[in-house]
């Protein structure tokens, strides 16, 4: 029987899924539709940063450059971390540049298993991955041929997809106006762009689209954010940019409120005790219960230090909702360093508003006093994030997978350990839900997942898969409250790991004295010597 696994996408994840299968003896094949590797970070505008602190965004064997000092490195240095991990571990020859996978189909090849319904195990066997595999993924893809440009057609046979294709591009999330002739079409003054676009030009582009114009940004996050603020400083007061925002949010000064670290409030063993957890036993809801006060607590402090850092009140800015609710959904951007004193000196005017439209001239806005008055500007930048689940749910074929990802209006992306579907048999999906550090996430869930293709362990019934995805949303649900469905584990990342680790048959306990273990943050060092099956 055949082992072929195909991954698909070359970013962060997709490298990991390549490394750790090649380590247990696979061969895989790697379709990337770019050129190069890399993914997000090829793409980025001028000023963009990691976010995360590089302590924490580092492959667990495989160190930053000594050369690169700084914690946050820019683009072009993660750039060349993930070029480098990929010579060292001799990635690239599994790689198939400029090959975009078209879609991808589960073709059934034993008789009498059609079926799928009635299968009470992962792709109808108890057996493990390999041993009784029911079907194949036929995976069709368009190469083009640099040198002269042409398309080539071609599908693929593997017995396992990884599909590593990526959230935060490709499919953009544009509003939806109402009435719909006040969308975008109706500015015909003047241009509206998604931030992908602008992040898609290189850097004098970008400077000469925004030079001398009257821009509004729209959304609130760190895409807005640091796009407004390269608007304003290249535009100045005379042709201030308008940030369009329907909510605030608690974005961050940096990672240090009151010089207590962010890791040690957040990140840590007794962190994780103040929550509720999914599949908790009684002891661990009483805790969580009675440790609400704590909780409510350290979120307030780090309010009050935001708020002592940024003119929030001034410009109405403080958020409804709380600190952990922020974190909780894995959305806490850095506030780019001149960024309020950019508002203060009125090169960055902000805006708050729920509903708007356009007209030949510019942005109407629906909740104004006078609606009719616009706001007269020459480029919109919608910063308005991406549809990650719609770019997966395009690349099945099969209209019942594409419902199954999607999951129902109000569930969150139904992944068993936020990688695979207990009803998409030979698949796994890496770099959908998130972390504090999507790197160490993907590779805590790339190791699992070659454990378990290389025999390591089995699955659950669908049934015991299906109730842990559940019990996992209701927690998103209670932290993220609306949004749950970004999939976020981060302030639950010790526990969610220590189920991997389990699987895996490793000891999730990974310090050294019981002081540690309970209030010293966790990150990638603490599983650098995890081997699955051993330790
Ligand atoms: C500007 C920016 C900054 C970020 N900063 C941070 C940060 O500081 N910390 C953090 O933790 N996270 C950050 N993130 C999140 C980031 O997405 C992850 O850290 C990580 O890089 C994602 O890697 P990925 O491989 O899952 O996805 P991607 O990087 O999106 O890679 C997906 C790859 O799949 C390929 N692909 C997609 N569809 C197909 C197809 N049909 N056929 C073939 N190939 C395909 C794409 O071309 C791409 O190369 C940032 C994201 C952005 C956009
Ligand atoms: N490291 C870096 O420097 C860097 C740079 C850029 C991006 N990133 C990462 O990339 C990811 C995507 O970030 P992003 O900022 O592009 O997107 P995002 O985090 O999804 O934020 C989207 C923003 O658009 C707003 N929005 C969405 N729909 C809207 C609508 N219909 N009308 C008005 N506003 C709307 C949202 O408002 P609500 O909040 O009200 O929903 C939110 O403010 C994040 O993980 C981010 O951390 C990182």
């Amino acid at each position: 029987m055949e082992r072929r696994v195909g991954i698909i996408g070359a970013g962060v994840s997709g490298l990991l899924a390549c490394k750790y299968v090649v380590e247990k003896g696979f061969q895989p094949i790697v379709f990337e539709a770019q050129p190069g590797l890399g993914g997000v970070w090829t793409h980025t505008i001028e000023t963009t940063k990691l976010q995360t602190p590089r302590q924490a965004y580092v492959f667990s064997d495989y160190p930053w450059p000594s050369s690169v000092k700084e914690d946050f490195p820019n683009h072009k240095q993660v750039m060349g971390y993930l070029e480098s991990y990929a010579n060292h571990f001799g990635l690239l020859p599994y790689i198939k540049f400029n090959t975009s996978v078209v879609d991808i189909d589960y073709v059934i090849t034993q008789q009498g298993h059609q079926d799928m319904l009635s299968w009470t195990h992962w792709g109808g066997t108890t057996d493990g991955c390999w041993s009784n595999p029911k079907g194949k993924w036929q995976i069709t893809t368009t190469t083009i041929t640099t040198t002269i440009g042409v398309q080539e057609h071609q599908v693929y046979e593997v017995e396992f997809v990884i599909l590593c294709v990526g959230k935060f591009s490709g499919v953009p999330n544009v509003p939806h106006f109402l009435p719909p002739n006040k969308g975008p079409d109706a500015f015909s003054n003047g241009k509206v762009i998604h931030s992908m676009d602008y992040s898609a030009m290189d850097k004098s582009g970008a400077a000469e689209f925004v030079k001398g114009k009257r821009v509004a940004v729209v959304g609130y996050q760190k895409s807005a954010l640091d796009i407004a603020n390269e608007c304003a400083i290249a535009n100045g007061v005379d042709n201030p940019c308008t940030l369009i925002y329907r909510r605030a949010h608690w974005n961050i000064p940096d990672h240090h409120p009151y010089g207590v670290s962010l890791a040690s409030l957040y990140l840590n063993r007794f962190s994780e005790l103040l929550l509720h957890k999914p599949g908790e036993g009684l002891l661990l809801s009483l805790l969580a219960t009675f440790f609400s006060p704590l909780r409510w607590a350290i979120s307030k402090f780090v309010e009050s230090y935001i708020k002592s850092k940024f003119p929030l009140k001034k410009y109405n800015l403080i958020p409804e909702h709380s600190f952990l609710q922020e974190i909780a959904s894995c959305s806490i951007p850095t506030v780019p360093d001149r960024f309020y004193d950019l508002v203060e000196e009125g090169s960055i005017i902000l805006k708050k508003s729920n509903e708007f439209g356009f007209n030949k001239d510019g942005l109407v806005f629906k909740d104004d006093d006078d609606a009719t008055a616009p706001l007269e500007i020459d480029v919109v930048i919608l910063c308005t994030g991406y549809k990650g689940d719609e770019k997966l749910k395009n690349i099945f074929k099969s209209p019942k997978f594409q419902s199954y990802i999607m999951g129902s209006s109000n569930s969150t992306v139904p992944l068993y350990r936020e990688c695979i579907h207990s009803r998409i048999p030979q698949l796994a999906i890496i770099g959908y839900s998130e972390g504090v550090s999507n790197l160490h996430t993907s590779e805590m869930r790339c190791r699992w997942l070659a454990h378990f293709l290389a025999g390591g362990f089995k699955l659950p019934s669908i049934k015991e898969m299906e109730k842990n995805v559940l019990q996992w949303e209701k927690y998103m649900k209670r932290y993220a409250g609306p949004y749950y469905r970004k999939s976020c584990i981060a302030i639950l990342h010790i526990w969610y790991n220590d189920q991997l680790c389990k699987d895996m048959g490793c000891n999730p306990r990974r310090k050294k004295g019981l002081y540690a273990e309970l209030f010293e943050p966790y990150g990638p060092k603490d599983y650098a010597n995890l081997t699955p099956g051993k330790n």
